[in-house]
C-alpha cells in the first residue's frame, strides 16, 4: 500500500525538478566542493581498483541532488588508489559512475600530516565539536602549539589548495561558474576564491549547526575572524534551519563591524551584500525505496523481524558519533525499564551503530563506553528468553535499511545535529506506521514536529515517559502521524534543497 503510494508520487516530481535545475542553470556551470566526495577507490581482494560510494548521509544526499545536473565535483583523495586516479587523471576531472556518467569528479591529493591535521585536528576536533556545542569548558579544549600548527600548517594550506583547484576548475568550464563549498572543512576557500576570481559567484553551505557569538568567541579571535570572514567571501552562506542561520548573523553582528541586517538576513561587505538563508536538505526517497527493496535488504528483514519475535522493536541507526547522544539514549531506556516493568520482555532495542572518525581517541573511548552501557543494561535486565538490547558496530547499510522498514520507534535523540538524514529516511521506508521520538534539536524537528513525540535531548525521565507513550500510541494516531512524516518529507527533496539554493545565488548575482 505505502510502496504503491511511492511509485505514483515519484515521476512528476522528479521530472519537474530537472526541467527547472537546466533552466535555472543556464550558461552557469556548478563547481560543487566537499571534503568527501562521491566516490573512493580501493583495492579489492582480487587486486582489482573498483569505485565505492562515499560513505555517509549527506554524501548521498548531496550525490542525488547533483544527479542530472552536470557538475563538477571536487573533493579529496582519500586513498591511495583515489591518488592513483587522481594521477592517472592527469589532476583533472573524469566522468562518474563510469557506466552513467551523471557529473564529474576531481580528486586532491594532499599530503598526509597536512590532511591529519586539517581534517582530525581542526575540522572534527575543534570545529565539529565548537559547532555541536560539545566542548567541556573547564577541562577542554585546550587551544594550543599543536592546535596553531594544525591550522597553519593543515587548515589553512588545504583550503588554500582546495581554492586552487576550483579555480582551475572554474576557468575550465564553459559557462559562468557558480561555486558550491560544503561544510566545516572549507570555511577558508572562498576567501582565497574571490582574490583570484573577484566576480565569481561563491556559496557556502554548512551541514552542522552553527553556534552562538559567545561559544564562537571562545576561539582565539585570528582563528574566528578567519572563519567568519572566510565565509563573508561568499555571495550567499547558507544553513539547515534559520537558527543556524540566525546565529551566523549574531556572530557577524558581534564580531564585525560588516552591517548587518537580521530582518532581512545580509551582511555588507564593501560593495558586496552576503545573503544569509537556509534551507533544509532532505533525501531521494525514491532512490532509498529502490535501495530497501533488494532482496539483501529483504533478507535482512526477514532475520531483524525473526529475532524480534513478537516484541515491540525499538531501533536507532547512527554513526558513532558524541552529537548522536548515543550513551543517554541506553541511559533513557534504562529508565524506561525501571518505570514500566510491564515492558519487561516485550521490547527490545536494536541500536545498528557504525563507526567513525577513529582516528581520534574520544571517539574510540566513545565506542567503549557505549558497549560498556549495553553490557551493564543486558546484564541488568536480561533473562533466559529476552535481550533487551541488541547492538551491532558495522558498517551495514542494507541491515540499517532494513531496521528503518521494521522499526515500531525510531530513537532520534542527538544533542545537536544539524539536520539528520535518519528521521526522514525512516519516515519514509517504515512500513509499520513506525514512531519517531525526536530531539528537538535535530534540524530535522522544525520540519517533523507535526508527525513526532519531542524529546529534550538531556531529560532521561522525560524522554523513557515518551518511549511508553510511542509504544502505546493506538494505529489510527500512529498511522495519522506517519503519513505525515511522508507527506512532508516528499514535499521536500534533495533537488528542492538544490534548487532553492542555486535560486538564491541568482538573486546575489542580480543584486550585488
Ligand atoms: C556528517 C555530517 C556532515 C559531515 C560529514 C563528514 O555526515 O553531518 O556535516 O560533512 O559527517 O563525515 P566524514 O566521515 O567525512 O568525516
Amino acid at each position: 500500500m505505502v510502496k504503491d503510494k511511492v511509485t505514483s508520487m515519484m515521476k512528476p516530481a522528479a521530472d519537474k525538478k530537472s526541467v527547472d535545475m537546466h533552466q535555472l542553470l543556464e550558461g552557469h556551470s556548478l563547481i560543487f566542493a566537499s571534503n568527501r566526495g562521491p566516490v573512493e577507490f580501493r583495492t579489492d581482494e582480487d587486486g582489482t581498483m573498483t569505485p565505492h560510494r562515499g560513505a555517509g548521509g549527506m554524501v548521498s544526499a548531496l550525490e542525488a541532488a547533483l544527479r542530472g545536473v552536470n557538475a563538477t565535483w571536487v573533493a579529496s583523495a582519500m586513498t591511495p588508489e583515489d591518488e592513483t586516479v587522481a594521477h592517472d587523471s592527469g589532476g583533472g576531472a573524469f566522468a562518474f559512475p563510469p557506466e552513467d556518467p551523471t557529473y564529474s569528479v576531481r580528486l586532491i591529493p594532499i599530503e598526509g600530516r597536512a590532511y591529519h591535521r586539517y581534517y582530525d585536528v581542526i575540522s572534527n576536533l575543534l570545529l565539529w565539536f565548537m559547532q555541536h556545542y560539545l566542548w567541556d569548558i573547564p577541562f577542554w579544549p585546550d587551544v594550543n602549539e599543536h592546535t596553531h600548527r594544525a591550522w597553519a600548517e593543515g587548515y589553512q594550506p588545504v583550503n588554500e589548495l582546495f581554492a586552487g583547484e576550483l579555480v582551475k576548475a572554474a576557468s575550465e568550464s564553459p559557462g559562468k561558474p557558480l561555486l558550491m563549498l560544503q561544510d566545516y572543512h572549507l570555511y577558508l576557500c572562498a576567501r582565497h576564491i574571490r582574490e583570484r576570481m573577484p566576480d565569481a559567484l561563491i556559496h557556502h553551505f554548512t551541514h552542522s549547526p552553527w553556534c552562538q557569538p559567545d561559544y564562537l568567541r571562545l576561539l582565539p579571535p585570528y582563528m574566528r575572524n578567519e572563519l567568519v570572514e572566510g565565509l563573508l567571501s561568499c555571495d550567499v552562506v547558507s544553513f539547515h534551519t534559520d537558527r543556524y542561520a540566525t546565529n551566523f548573523l549574531w556572530c557577524c553582528r558581534q564580531l564585525t563591524d560588516h552591517p548587518v541586517d537580521l530582518a532581512r538576513g545580509t551582511v555588507r561587505v564593501g560593495e558586496r551584500r552576503v545573503l544569509v538563508r537556509h534551507h533544509p536538505i532532505s533525501i531521494d526517497y525514491q532512490g532509498l525505496a529502490r535501495e530497501a527493496g533488494t532482496d539483501e535488504v529483504s533478507r535482512h528483514r526477514k532475520e531483524i523481524r525473526h529475532a524480534v519475535g513478537g516484541r515491540k522493536m525499538i531501533l536507532r541507526v547512527d554513526r558513532v558519533e558524541l552529537s548522536k547522544n548515543i550513551l543517554r539514549g541506553f541511559k533513557l531506556y534504562r529508565e524506561f525499564l525501571n518505570r514500566y516493568h510491564e515492558w519487561w520482555g516485550k521490547v527490545v532495542f536494536l541500536a545498528f551503530l557504525y563507526p567513525s572518525r577513529l582516528g581520534l581517541a574520544v571517539y574510540r573511548r566513545y565506542i567503549a563506553d557505549i558497549e560498556a552501557e549495553v553490557e551493564a543494561l543486558n546484564e541488568e535486565f536480561a533473562t533466559k528468553s529476552w535481550q533487551p538490547v541488541v547492538l551491532e558496530i558495522e558498517d551495514n547499510y542494507p541491515r540499517s535499511l532494513a531496521g528503518l522498514c521494521e522499526y515500531d520507534v525510531l530513537m532520534v535523540n542527538p544533542l545537536f545535529d544539524g539536520m539528520n538524514l535518519v528521521s526522514k529516511e525512516g519516515a519514509v521506508l517504515n512500513k509499520r506506521n513506525g514512531v519517531l521520538l525526536l530531539s528537538e534539536n535535530a534540524g530535522s524537528f522544525d520540519e517533523l514536529e507535526g508527525g513526532v513525540i519531542p524529546i529534550s535531548p538531556l531529560d532521561v525521565e522525560g524522554g523513557a515517559g515518551a518511549l511508553n507513550e510511542a509504544l502505546l500510541m493506538n494505529e489510527g494516531e500512529r498511522a495519522r502521524r506517519a503519513s505525515e512524516l511522508v507527506r512532508v518529507v516528499r514535499g521536500n527533496t534533495a533537488a528542492d534543497w538544490l534548487a532553492g539554493q542555486v535560486e538564491d545565488i541568482m538573486e546575489a548575482g542580480r543584486t550585488t
